[in-house]
C-alpha cells in the first residue's frame, strides 16, 4: 500500500528538525524478522496460546515447566531471526540524530542487533533468566547448552529459573520505566512503531509525550488505541516505510 509521499515528507521534515527525538517500539517493529506479535487475529501469539497460563507468575507456578518450555521455543525463534529493515532505519536514525533513545517493549534484543545502542527494555530481554525468588541474573542462556531438570535451578537458592521478562499483572524494572516516563515527558518528537497501544503503563508513553507538546509519529499498517493521539500516522509495514522515511531525513539533513 503506498503511502501519500506528502506525509512521509512532513514525518522525516519533523524528524530530521527535532531536538530530543525518542522512538517507542512494539512487536510490529520484528514481525518481518518473522517474530509473531501478540494480538493481530490470526497469526498473533494470543491467539494461539494463553497468555493467563504462559504469561503470569500464578501459570509458572502452576507447570514450571510448560512455561520454561514456552519460553524456551520462543527463544528458538528469536535466536533463528535476523533484524529487518525497519530495525536497521531506527539504528541509523540513531546516527543522523544523536541523542535518539530506543524505548521497547520487545525483549527480542532486535534494536540492539541492528546496531542501536541506546535502548531501553521496558518488558525485560528473553535472552536472560533469572532466579524465581532471589536476584540472581544469568545473562545469555543457552537452551543448548543445559542438560537436566526443566526448569533449571538456581546455583545459589535452589529455587527455579525463570525468563527475565514482565508478565502480565508484574511490575516493570523500576529504573527502565522511570527512564522511559522521563523521555516522554521530554522528548519533543516520538516515533511509534508498531504497537497496538493496549498494555499499560507502556501504551500512555506516547499520550505523555503529546499532553507536553511533542509531534507523535505513527508506523502502523492498521490504526492502534494510539492513533488517536498521532500527529501523522503511516499506514504501513515499518520494514517497508522506515528506511524511506530514514532516506528523506538524511537528504534533509545533508542539505543543511
Ligand atoms: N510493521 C509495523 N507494525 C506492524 C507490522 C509491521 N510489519 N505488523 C503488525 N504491526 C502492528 C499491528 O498492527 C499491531 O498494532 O504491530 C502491533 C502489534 O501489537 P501487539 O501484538 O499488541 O504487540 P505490542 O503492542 O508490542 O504488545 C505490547 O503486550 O503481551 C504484551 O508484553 C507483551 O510487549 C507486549 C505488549
Amino acid at each position: 500500500m503506498a503511502v501519500n509521499p506528502e506525509l512521509v515528507e512532513r514525518a522525516a521534515g519533523w524528524i530530521a528538525n527535532s531536538r530530543k527525538p525518542v522512538v517507542f517500539s512494539g512487536a510490529g517493529v520484528s514481525r518481518e524478522s518473522g517474530i509473531p506479535t501478540f494480538r493481530e487475529a490470526s497469526t498473533g501469539l494470543w491467539a494461539q496460546f494463553d497468555p493467563q497460563r504462559l504469561a503470569t507468575v500464578e501459570g509458572f507456578l502452576q507447570d514450571p515447566k510448560l512455561v520454561w518450555e514456552w519460553y524456551a521455543y520462543r527463544r528458538k525463534i528469536v535466536a533463528e531471526t535476523i533484524p529487518n529493515p525497519g530495525h536497521e532505519a531506527i539504528a541509523e536514525l540513531e546516527k543522523l540524530l544523536p541523542g535518539l533513545m530506543v524505548i521497547t517493549q520487545n525483549i527480542d534484543s532486535l534494536h540492539q542487533r541492528a546496531g542501536s545502542r541506546a535502548v531501553i527494555e521496558l518488558h525485560g530481554n528473553i535472552s536472560r533468566v533469572k532466579c524465581f525468588q532471589g536476584d540472581e541474573l544469568y545473562e545469555n542462556w543457552s537452551d543448548e547448552d543445559y542438560e537436566g531438570e526443566i526448569p533449571p535451578r538456581c546455583k545459589t537458592c535452589g529455587n527455579y529459573l525463570r525468563p527475565d521478562v514482565v508478565w502480565f499483572g508484574e511490575a516493570l524494572p523500576e529504573k527502565a520505566l522511570m527512564a522511559a516516563f522521563e523521555l516522554a515527558e521530554n522528548c519533543d518528537l516520538m516515533l511509534v512503531v508498531g504497537t497496538s497501544g493496549s498494555v499499560q503503563p507502556a501504551a500512555s508513553l506516547p499520550v505523555v509525550a503529546r499532553r507536553r507538546g511533542a509531534r507523535i509519529v505513527e508506523v502502523n499498517p492498521t490504526p492502534s488505541e494510539i492513533t488517536a493521539s498521532s500527529d501523522i500516522l503511516l499506514p504501513a509495514k515499518s520494514g517497508e516505510i522506515l528506511p524511506e522515511v530514514v532516506a528523506k531525513v538524511k537528504e534533509i539533513k545533508g542539505n543543511c
